[in-house]
């Protein structure tokens, strides 16, 4: 049995994914909807420290001024009663008609406009409710045809359109940082800005760069067959892991939402390790859709479940890094070497070249014999994860 969570575990779930009606492209809906309120009313039972959502999960495309004051209020009154917070929001730009061809980088300027307006408004309601990051996946910012992009031209609107948004944010003194979510496909073809190294790569290209990072999604990276850990460890190493979505996916195909651990449970325990040693303090947000089979009694223990996933896994990585059998396996594997810098302190590339012992004396034949006992160490891992350890 895994610990019960706290607000200190800093826990979040998108409004979207415990109140996913489960309609698919082949069938319909096999729940009813989820009022907002009782879904923060669960979550904070179940033990949640806070609830994001998109503004139409909130308050539904089309609702006029007096249905939206009231829905929010209604909201507000739950976060108040309940101690759940909204650490961040997003917009819904993949939904409506009106954006099936996108929203920053539609063909249409006036779709744009739109997609930039409605994203205002609902930083708007981000702010008062005190997020701190405000998510932008672009499912629809992309293509099922080469003949219908010019990619130049997409990227140049895309970064206008984080240009603009972030401009709106510092005019306003938000405190909102922006975290883009990669996505190689689904629901386009192809998505823009498909992985967490595309993205990283036109960050740097923005006018606001330090205020935009990113919200990694694990099934993103693995259904284009990446490592996500790897993906995790380069956005921290840049300093641009801003959110993240946690989830499972059983690699390349299409977007399974599972509960966090319920697909590459290996990848999971260490990403944890990443996150709860590397420096990552913002909260873990599930992004995950319960299956399409459960009731309602499922989708609050699929997402007890996925809170109670991380707890083990935590237990299981601190189990592995206190062992002292991994501590001796990870010197014989020469893990804390790579944290030495290959050149010695004040040495030059002249000095490099004239070491003889790093080249000419060196013999590579007998450096090459030994081995780096990462399987021993791989398996150590494995049996923490197991219990047997
Ligand atoms: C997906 C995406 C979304 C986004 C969400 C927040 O369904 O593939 O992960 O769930 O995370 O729209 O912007
Ligand atoms: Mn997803
Ligand atoms: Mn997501």
């Amino acid at each position: 049995m895994a610990d019960l969570p706290t607000r200190e575990d800093k826990f979040s779930f998108g409004l979207w994914t415990v109140g996913w009606q489960a309609v698919d492209p082949f069938g319909t809906a096999t729940r009813a909807p989820l009022d907002p309120v009782e879904a923060v009313t669960k979550l904070a039972e179940l033990g949640a420290y806070g609830i994001t959502f998109h503004d139409d999960d909130l308050v539904p495309f089309g609702s006029d001024d007096t249905a939206r004051d009231r829905q929010i209020s209604r909201f507000k009154q739950a976060l108040a009663d309940t101690g759940l917070v909204v650490p961040m929001a997003t917009t819904n730009l993949f939904t409506h008609p009106v954006f099936r061809d996108g929203g920053l980088t539609s063909n249409d300027r006036a779709v744009r406009r739109y997609a930039i307006r409605k994203v205002m408004r609902n930083m708007d309601l981000a702010a008062e409710l005190g997020a701190q990051t405000y998510v932008l996946w672009g499912g629809r910012e992309g293509s099922e045809t080469d003949a219908a992009k010019d990619v130049a031209a997409a990227l140049d609107r895309y970064r206008e359109g984080i240009d603009t948004l972030a401009q709106y944010v510092i005019d306003q003194g938000y405190g909102l940082r922006l975290a883009l979510e990669p996505k190689p496909n689904e629901p386009r073809g192809d998505i823009f800005l498909p992985t967490i190294g595309h993205a990283i790569a036109f960050i740097s290209t923005l006018e606001h760069h330090e205020m935009v990072g990113l919200n990694p999604e694990v099934g993103h990276e693995q259904m284009a067959g990446l490592n996500f850990v790897h993906g995790i460890g380069q956005a921290l190493w840049q300093g641009k892991l801003f959110h993240i979505d946690l989830n499972g996916q059983h690699g390349p195909r299409y977007d399974q939402d599972l509960i966090f651990g319920h697909g590459d449970l290996i990848s999971a325990f260490f990403l944890v390790d990443l996150l709860e040693n590397g420096g990552y303090e913002g909260p873990r947000h599930f992004d995950y859709k319960p299956l399409r089979t459960e009731d309602s009694e499922g989708v609050w223990a699929s997402a007890a479940a996925n809170m109670s996933t991380y707890l083990l896994l935590r237990d299981r990585v601190r189990a592995y890094r206190a062992d002292p059998e991994v501590q001796e396996a990870l010197v014989q594997s020469r893990v804390p070497e790579l944290a030495v810098p290959t050149l010695s302190p004040g040495e030059s590339v002249a000095d490099l070249r004239a070491d003889r012992s790093a080249f000419e004396d060196f013999d590579p034949d007998k450096a090459a014999e030994r081995g780096y006992g990462f399987a021993r160490l791989s398996q150590l891992a494995v049996e923490h994860v197991l219990g047997a350890r």
